[in-house]
């Protein structure tokens, strides 16, 4: 069943065709990864799930639910988390900190009843320690719980921000690009967590990623993209043997 549908997606800057006239869809509890070269129009699709950009035409249903017309602001509450390409953590607070901090979309009690700290906060306030400590333990950072951001390394805080996405509960999670930055052993853990966050979390996952291998080991399809349209979607054998994604690549 499809947990995702883009219908005739289409977005310009100026005389650029970021994405143009894209249709796909993603089922629940797949992991779908898009791959294409550098302007392929990757960020620029994961912008317009996340509802940072409107559309020029074409819908996206998310759950049943056309999304198309809700403000980003409304995205995680429906159940859509994301990463960016260039983390965007609190550099001077805790790992801890940070993953608490993203919650607050999912606060169901109001500022005078958390002025009066009524058993329904505190209820609540245990219950996001207790989310916050799963993904911890699922993504293992128990090690930097109480370490400032801006000192960890950069494979570290990469995690740290998918832990965040995590906090969020999304059924759907969008990756952009993972493991850039990362060496290959860290990589190859990531490869473990996305497959502990499907499989143990059952969250859907699209991810923008380069790393073939990477996609190769983790994803169900792979879409290729190249100057914002679509060149294929297929397995990630057929995907990789496939004359217009090669030629794509080529001319890069
Ligand atoms: N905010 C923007 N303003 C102008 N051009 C943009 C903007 N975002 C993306 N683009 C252009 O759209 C095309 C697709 O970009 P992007 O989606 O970032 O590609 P990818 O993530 O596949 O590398 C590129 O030509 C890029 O320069
Ligand atoms: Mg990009």
């Amino acid at each position: 069943m499809s947990l995702l549908a883009a219908n005739n997606l289409s977005l310009s800057f100026g005389g650029v065709h970021a994405v143009e006239d894209v249709s796909f869809s993603v089922n629940k509890g797949e992991v779908f990864s898009i791959i294409g070269p550098n302007g392929a129009g990757k960020t620029t699709l994961f912008n317009l799930i996340s509802r940072i950009y409107d559309a020029s035409t074409g819908s996206i249903r998310f759950n049943e639910q056309d999304i198309s017309q809700v403000p980003t602001h409304r995205i995680a509450e429906l159940g859509i988390a994301r990463t960016f390409q260039n983390t965007e953590l609190f550099e001077q607070e805790t790992v801890l900190r940070n993953l608490l901090i993203g919650q607050h979309v999912h606060r169901r009690t109001n500022l005078l009843q958390e002025f009066l700290f009524l058993p329904s906060v505190r209820q609540q306030e245990l219950r996001f320690r207790k989310d916050v400590e799963d993904v911890i333990d699922l993504l293992d950072l128990q090690h930097y719980r109480h370490q400032v951001i801006a000192n960890l390394p950069y494979g570290v805080r990469k995690m740290v921000e998918v832990a965040r996405a995590l906090c969020l509960k999304p059924r759907l999670l969008l990756l952009d690009e993972p493991s850039s930055g990362l060496n290959p052993e860290e990589t190859e853990d990531l490869s473990f967590q996305i497959e502990d966050i499907n499989e143990e979390l059952g969250t859907t996952i699209i991810m923008v990623e380069h790393d073939m291998n990477l996609v190769s080991r983790t994803s169900t399809r792979v879409m290729a993209l190249a100057d914002g349209k679509l060149i294929a979607v297929g397995s990630p054998v057929e995907i990789q043997q496939h004359p217009e994604v090669l030629k794509a690549y080529l001319g890069e």
